[in-house]
């Protein structure tokens, strides 16, 4: 009998785990699937809930590398990633979006001859300030496969002279997001929590280096909550709150009336909230398409924005951390119709990838 080729996927924050839910399914089928786990998130609600709510498998290696500078959890991540791809020696490794767990999982990879397919790949930014935006370029450069989830990022890559192996690919988000609809209830006992009523709050994250790490972008949040007169629920990033009180603004933000700062929550209760959000208020990439995904409209926080299509479609506004900004998008009319299409001639994006991997392997 011949042995089943293996494939490693590195992940180590909430998006990469989303990610790989309906992935770990999908490649299990064809190969032998060893997941690492870097533990760049290592708090219950940042990490271990994401596991269990989408029954991912448990990692087979968790190299607990933690919190630190980019350069020295970069550094930390390149090590460890070394040592469990020498001991597995696995036929690919699948890195994910733009983590700093994305980058050394990718740089260790090429550094030994093995190669690497990135999942989201092609997304840009244009701003080189930004942790994300190294990570991506540089895992694209370096990936023997790249799939890509918009016709935006395939010009992207095409005009870096990336023009092999680019395989329009969908978008895992959408596929868990859609195999989770059913998951979380509409009118759930959440709302009670927070003692909100549906579709008359805001759901507030925020959590960027760019925007959390600033004092002056951090004023500049504070004046946006005040701004707004809905109820505002704020899943708050541990890293957001470690600067909050860094620069004594926490007392600050708590003593905005229509403000509720909570922990991070698990995915399905994010999903269940944003589902019932009149707006969500975000800096995150991931949560401008789920808001997308479940016709929200998203008041991003940021001055550009990776996913266009959001934006073109008329359901994502670029408020930045700008007041006016923020009233003139409050004004304008909401399209709620059209998504962003995600599967490809009818195929789930994860089995796009299986079959796209299974052919890169081919003898
Ligand atoms: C990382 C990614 C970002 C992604 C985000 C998703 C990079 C450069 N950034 O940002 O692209 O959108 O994950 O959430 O990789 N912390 C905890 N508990 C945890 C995790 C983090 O307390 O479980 C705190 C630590 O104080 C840490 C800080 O948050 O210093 C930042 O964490 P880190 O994982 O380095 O980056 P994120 O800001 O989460």
């Amino acid at each position: 009998m011949t042995k089943k080729p293996v494939i490693v996927s590195v992940v180590g924050a909430r998006p990469q785990f989303v990610k790989l839910a309906p992935l770990a399914r999908e490649i299990s089928k064809s190969f032998r699937h060893i997941i690492i786990h870097t533990g760049q998130h290592y708090d219950f609600n940042m990490s271990d809930s994401f596991f269990s709510q989408l029954k991912i498998p448990a990692p087979d290696y968790n190299l607990g590398i933690g919190s630190g500078g980019h350069g020295s959890q970069t550094g930390r991540l390149l090590e460890k990633c070394e040592a469990a791809l020498l001991s597995i020696k696995p036929d690919m490794v699948l890195v994910y979006g733009d983590t700093n767990s994305t980058l050394a999982a990718a740089l260790a990879a090429a550094k030994l001859l093995i190669p690497i397919a990135h999942i989201e790949a092609g997304l840009r930014s244009f701003r080189r300030d930004m942790p994300e935006e190294v990570n991506r370029v540089l895992t694209d450069h370096l990936s023997s496969l790249l799939f890509y989830p918009t016709p935006t990022a395939k010009k992207n890559l095409r005009a870096e002279g990336i023009k092999k192996r680019l395989l329009l690919s969908g978008d895992l988000m959408y596929e868990i997001l859609d195999q989770c609809l059913k998951r979380f209830e509409k009118k759930g006992p959440l709302l009670n929590r927070y003692q909100v009523e549906p579709e008359e709050f805001i759901l507030v994250t925020l959590h960027r280096a760019e925007n959390s790490d600033s004092l002056e972008r951090l004023q500049k949040f504070k004046k946006i909550l005040q701004a707004t007169q809905l109820p505002l629920i704020f899943p708050a990033h541990p890293r957001t709150i470690k600067n909050l009180k860094k620069y004594k603004l926490l007392s600050e933000f708590k003593k905005i009336d229509n403000l509720q700062i909570i922990p991070p929550l698990p995915y399905l209760e994010m999903l269940n909230l944003m589902s019932q959000a009149k707006y969500v208020m975000t800096d995150s990439g991931g949560m401008q398409k789920e808001a997308f995904f479940l016709g929200r409209p998203c008041l991003t926080l940021r001055p550009e924005t990776e996913w266009v299509e959001t934006v073109t479609a008329g359901r994502n506004f670029l408020i930045d951390l700008s007041v006016s900004k923020l009233r003139r998008a409050l004004k304008q009319p909401v399209r709620r119709r059209g998504t962003l299409k995600y599967k490809i001639n009818n195929l789930q994006p994860s089995e796009i990838m299986r079959r796209a991997i299974a052919n890169f392997l081919k003898p």
